[in-house]
């Protein structure tokens, strides 16, 4: 594994404790998954968009925010966040699938605030301390590089900005089983952090951990700031 990820320039970063699968082939896959499941996404997560909203009650909206959402989707999230605001704030979402842009940017028109970029989250085009509040909801288990897409949200928040991510959490031996089977049968899934683990990749990426929200048996909130 070392070997295989000194090949494609990745660095095991010291005190992780975890195995991934190939960085960049996760990406491929991850793309591939979700440009096929766009179209009928929002359908089919209907239930769940109820949980993610949960997020956006506990976001600094403040006066004139500007907000990056990780791995948005359709940017449901995102509207409906843009959506409290009354056309204040700037509102970003990017995606490695470009089907799941598009479709955001076509449910997007009549607002006037909000923009789509096909991205990977490891390599976020956006410069230094852009941002006052960097988001992801139930997409962060599907980053390749957890790692690097720390270090970037950290890298375009600005001085006391906050990242949240809500996502499913592996705090107990179901949830680790439940991680292990998704981990051999979709190609899509990288993995379940639990509590801990999200606590140290904050603190290797030099972010201080806030606190955490239990949303439900699954979902947790995980904030952390940038000093
Ligand atoms: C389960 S969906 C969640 C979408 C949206 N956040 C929501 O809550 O409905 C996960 C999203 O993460 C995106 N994604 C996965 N890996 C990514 C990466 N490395 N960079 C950017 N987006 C990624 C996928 O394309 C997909 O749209």
């Amino acid at each position: 594994m070392l070997a295989e990820e000194q090949k494609n320039g990745r660095h095991e970063p010291e005190g992780r404790t975890y195995v991934l699968k190939d960085e960049y082939e996760t990406a491929r896959q991850n793309e591939e998954f979700f440009d096929s499941t766009a179209e009928t996404y929002e359908k089919h997560y209907k239930l769940t968009f109820r949980t993610l909203t949960k997020l956006v009650s506990l976001l600094p909206l403040g006066d004139n925010p500007y907000l990056l959402d990780l791995g948005c989707g359709t940017g449901w999230v995102l509207r409906y966040a843009a959506n409290q605001t009354n056309g204040k704030g700037e509102f970003y979402g990017v995606d490695i699938s470009s089907k799941m842009i598009k479709l955001a940017q076509a449910k997007s028109q009549s607002y006037g605030n909000l923009h789509f970029y096909k991205s990977r989250v490891e390599e976020l085009p956006f410069d230094d301390e852009f941002f006052d509040v960097v988001m992801s909801t139930t997409a962060f288990h599907h980053f390749s590089n957890p790692e690097e897409a720390v270090r970037e949200a950290k890298r375009v928040l600005k001085p006391s900005g906050k990242l949240y991510i809500l996502d499913i959490t592996a705090n107990n031996a179901f949830m680790t089983l439940m991680d292990r089977y998704w981990r051999k049968t979709e190609p899509a899934h990288v993995k379940y952090y639990s509590t801990k683990e999200f606590q140290a990749l904050f603190e290797r990426a030099r972010l201080c951990y806030v606190r955490s929200k239990r949303i439900n048996l699954i979902y947790e909130v995980l904030i952390a700031e940038k000093s």
